[in-house]
């Protein structure tokens, strides 16, 4: 079930069922000379997507600006600071939560966001505390990539030239679910080179195509399809323990 082609009727009669909901979380950010701008996003988005088809979830719109900054030397990034993607990750939140959606998975897409999610996460929980409310609010963030499976395949699929950013694996995914939108270059160096994360003037010199560690002409739309296969079912698998584990709590400590 999709939120967004839902009627509210449809989420109230939800809600008497479960109070679970998979958030695709992510970034729009330069992915290398062949890689969407969009890649962090559609990745959480497509396997959510391809999750739903197969089970019975909940999927929430995709929250798709994150942390960017050390991306913004490229055209076409766009980056929230971590103050205002907190603000904005809260109230997302709080509007679910005020209809009763007590157990949030956020589904990320891109590294950077995690420490800002999970600041995110301390200010619900602290309100939640402060506030008095019953047990029960829970929020979980797991990175697509940490899905059960997907890194061993991952490995198996790239054993060399994987790298940390415009990844085979990444790149791969959004091959399989936009064909219409494989773009091809030629990489100098085939591997790209690895270093430290900084401002945005340092990333464009490190990494100047892009890249980092990567070798992203790897990717093939077949690899993404096993990719995509593997995650959905963890996920699934993931959402379902996380459900069963956050019935609704109504004891006060
Ligand atoms: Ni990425």
């Amino acid at each position: 079930m999709l939120l967004a082609k839902s009627t509210w009727i449809e989420i109230k009669t939800y809600l008497e069922k479960s109070s679970t909901i998979v958030i695709p979380i992510g970034s729009n950010e330069q992915h290398g000379p062949t890689g969407l701008l969009g890649t962090d996003w559609m990745c959480p988005e497509i396997i959510a997507n391809e999750a739903e088809r197969q089970a019975d979830l909940l999927v929430a719109p995709t929250f798709n600006i994150g942390m960017a900054q050390h991306h913004l030397g490229f055209p076409g990034t766009i980056s929230l600071r971590p103050s205002t993607f907190i603000a904005a990750i809260c109230d997302w939140s709080r509007s679910l939560a005020l209809h009763g959606f007590e157990h949030l998975y956020f589904l990320n897409g891109h590294g950077g966001n995690v420490a800002t999610i999970e600041a995110a996460f301390s200010e619900l929980y602290a309100e939640a505390s402060f506030g008095g409310r019953g047990r029960g609010f829970a929020c979980k963030l797991v990175n697509w990539w940490d899905l059960e499976g997907v890194g061993e395949l991952s490995g198996r699929l790239f054993p060399t030239g994987h790298g940390m950013h415009a990844t085979p694996s990444e790149i791969a995914i959004t091959q399989w679910a936009y064909p219409e939108s494989i773009k091809s270059a030629s990489y100098r160096p085939r591997v790209a080179a690895t270093g430290p994360v900084r401002e945005a003037l340092d990333f464009r010199q490190r990494y100047p195509d892009g890249r980092m560690g990567s070798d992203p002409a790897q990717a093939s739309p077949d690899k993404g399809e096993s990719l995509v296969s593997v995650a959905a079912t963890s996920l699934t698998a993931d959402v379902a323990q996380f459900a069963a584990e956050s019935e609704r709590h109504e004891s006060q400590f």
